[in-house]
């Protein structure tokens, strides 16, 4: 068994070698039992059998494997690797499996020489700290075969390693990745002298392992961390930056060029588990993105990387924070990651105000010409179909410095009895072939976004309509298009009525979400559009939020409209309904919304270009508001206070 087991694990290793290049964790994983919370510490005296009442939890942990967690978490342009040492057959170890496998994480899993369990960790928090005893069992039981097991660092773009593993195996590791790989040693763990020949290019510690460190060279702290950087620097010559962590005092980054504090960001702290784990995994996660590695791009890595340990403390445990949750770059980069597209077919209104032609060409052009825009959106199969030239699409995106945001379904009149819900199977066939087709063309513009809103899933009349089954073949189609391009995001746009389609088959967000959950693909999930959800009876800041919490929302559509029934008037985004408007940002903001925005006006009587530009700015001021409506939250139920604090935001 073991052979096989060594076996698979050196094809593991070989296949990840010969692959691309990986960020790589080295070092411990362990099992974590967390004793209930004390008020005081608790020790048996001998022959006492203590009790701990109260709630206990195993946890995975170990700073190789949170390390591994956080950073496959925090970076998205590489994947992260982590080569650890546990007994397979161990029960103990199914904890650590399982958690490696729900992580995004490659394992590679070395077998331990003797160790039958892999390492635990026997947690005692107390109110104001925590103690804990670690049996490292297989974490210093590396086999004697490791230099082979780690051929695969010489892919290494990135590598964490800590001092929970022998020595030995960090150091065959430093010896094998090559000049370009980044290297970050954490000093936590248990303390090995350093040979002053070490080559490493961050070397980092917290306040006490500094103090440990300084120890070891015999140098006397005095109180002065500038100075301890500086000498612990002049002692080895081959690391590149020195970091010391000093919690809430802000961390202290030495380079040759200088020496530099940066404070810490401020934060309601709650608990501090995981915070130092997650800070290298945010500085590895940041180093890797820049082009060039000098003093002042380091200052940003580590700036970003004390917000991650700072977020942690906000949160009970050792995980990760959200990398959504971190950017905080403020109104202008929030807005800019999201992106803002706008409808292309308002392009061909009041043509007198264009200089350009009027024809996709002219409208692309057009729209290259609004400020602050970033996509479009194109229909399918109107804008788009299989015949269009994508590359000249291509190019004339890159010269108006647009990309496409999404390819949306249109389905045309010959679907008039219905696409997906149509009763001729050969028609509705036909449908999810168009479908599937603008799929692909999703994947050749690098977009992979299909929106898809039907004119006609529906009926007019009573008495006319098997439902269900019209519901069925909805889930059917859907589940066929998104099982073909997994890796498209799919999304219905609902519609509760209009003039194409009296009753649609899918009329509400509660109806819609519950489709989303009979489709059950992870590639399927919904658009809203706020002028629907006002046709709907809806509150759109509720269905919004209902959607998120379900994790569902690929897309948003932002209009205004007055609420008659059927009439969908698309109007500029919060020229009618503000305080609704103000209320789909908030949630939008708070649940983390990774779409874009998409404005599907009809700006008839006004410049297009204008509407457009005005749509943008209203959504940044909206997002500024929503900062500014901080402690909102405390005060909801009570509304007189929100009205108070709502009107300060709104119409100071
Ligand atoms: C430094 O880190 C170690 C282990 O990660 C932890 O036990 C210790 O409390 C930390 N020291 C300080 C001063 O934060
Ligand atoms: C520190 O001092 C001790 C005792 O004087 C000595 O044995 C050791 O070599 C010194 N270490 C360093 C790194 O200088
Ligand atoms: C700490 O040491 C640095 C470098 O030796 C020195 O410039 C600085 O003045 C010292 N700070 C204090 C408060 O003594």
């Amino acid at each position: 068994m073991s052979s096989i087991l060594r076996f698979l694990t050196l094809l593991c290793t070989l296949i990840t070698a010969t692959s691309s290049p990986s960020l790589f964790v080295l070092g411990s994983s362990n099992v974590d039992i967390f004793a209930p919370t004390q008020s005081e510490s608790v020790w048996p005296t001998p022959g006492e059998n203590l009790l701990l009442p109260g709630p206990s939890c195993i946890k995975p942990g170990g700073k190789g494997l949170n390390q591994a967690c956080a950073l496959a978490t925090l970076s998205s342009s590489l994947p992260t690797t982590f080569i650890t040492c546990l007994p397979k057959s161990s029960p103990l170890s199914s904890v650590l499996l399982s958690a490696l496998k729900s992580s995004k994480v490659t394992p590679i899993l070395l077998e331990p020489v003797t160790s039958e369990h892999p390492g635990l960790g026997l947690v005692f928090p107390q109110t104001s700290d925590v103690s804990a005893i670690v049996l490292p069992n297989s974490n210093l039981d590396f086999p004697p075969t490791i230099e082979t097991d780690l051929k695969s660092l010489k892919m290494c773009k990135l590598l964490l390693l800590q001092m929970e593993i022998p020595w030995r195996v960090n150091k065959m590791a430093l010896d094998l990745i090559d000049d370009e790989c980044v290297s970050i040693l954490d000093l936590g763990g248990s303390f090995s002298p350093l040979p002053p020949t070490l080559k490493l290019t961050f070397l980092t510690m917290n306040h006490s392992e500094m103090l440990r460190l300084l120890t070891s060279l015999n140098y006397t702290f005095k109180d002065n961390f500038t100075e301890a950087a500086n000498f612990i620097r002049s002692q080895f010559p081959n690391v590149n930056y020195v970091i010391i962590t000093r919690s809430e005092n802000g961390l202290i980054l030495s380079s040759s060029s200088r020496t530099t504090t940066i404070p810490s960001p401020k934060i309601n702290y709650v608990d501090g588990t995981g915070s130092g784990d997650n800070f290298r995994a945010g500085l590895g996660s940041k180093l890797i993105e820049l082009e060039e590695l000098d003093h002042e791009s380091v200052v940003e890595a580590c700036e970003y990387a004390s917000m991650v340990g700072a977020k942690t403390c906000e949160i009970l445990g050792a995980g990760c924070p959200d990398p959504l949750t971190l950017r905080g770059g403020g109104v202008e980069e929030d807005c800019e990651r999201l992106g803002f597209g706008s409808r292309l077919n308002s392009m061909k209104d009041l043509p007198s105000l264009s200089p350009f032609t009027n024809d996709l060409e002219g409208w692309i052009n057009r729209q290259g010409t609004i400020k602050g825009l970033t996509l479009i959106d194109f229909n399918y199969p109107q804008h788009l179909n299989p015949s269009t030239n994508l590359k000249k699409i291509e190019k004339l995106l890159q010269k108006n410095k647009l990309k496409t945001g999404a390819v949306c379904l249109r389905y045309p009149k010959k679907f008039v009895g219905g696409a997906f819900t149509n009763v001729d199977a050969s028609l509705r066939r036909e449908a999810i072939e168009l479908t599937k087709q603008a799929c692909e063309t999703a994947q050749k513009l690098n977009c992979n976004e299909v929106v898809i809103w039907s004119a006609f899933d529906g009926y007019d009349y009573i008495l006319t309509t098997d439902y269900n089954e019209r519901y069925q073949n909805i889930v059917d189609a859907f589940q066929e298009i998104c099982d073909n391009y997994p890796n498209v995001k799919v999304s219905l746009e609902f519609k509760p009525t209009d003039e194409n389609t009296r009753f649609f088959t899918i009329p509400s967000t509660g109806m819609a979400i519950l489709l989303t959950r009979d489709v059950d693909r992870a590639n399927f999930g919904l658009t809203l559009d706020f002028g629907h959800l006002i046709m709907s009876g809806e509150n759109p800041g509720q269905s919004v939020a209902a959607v998120l919490r379900e994790k569902k929302l690929f897309g948003i559509q932002l209009n205004d409209g007055y609420s008659r029934y059927a009439a969908e008037d698309g109007m500029e985004f919060g020229s009618v309904n503000i305080k609704m408007a103000l209320e789909v940002i908030y949630w939008l903001k708070k649940g983390n919304f990774e779409g874009h925005f998409y404005f599907d006006t009809f700006p008839l009587k006004v410049d297009p270009v204008g509407e457009a530009e005005r749509n943008i700015k209203t959504v940044k001021k909206l997002w500024t508001m929503c900062e500014e409506l901080d402690g909102l939250e405390d005060v909801w139920g009570d509304w007189p206070k929100c009205k108070e604090l709502i009107d300060r935001v709104l119409y100071k």
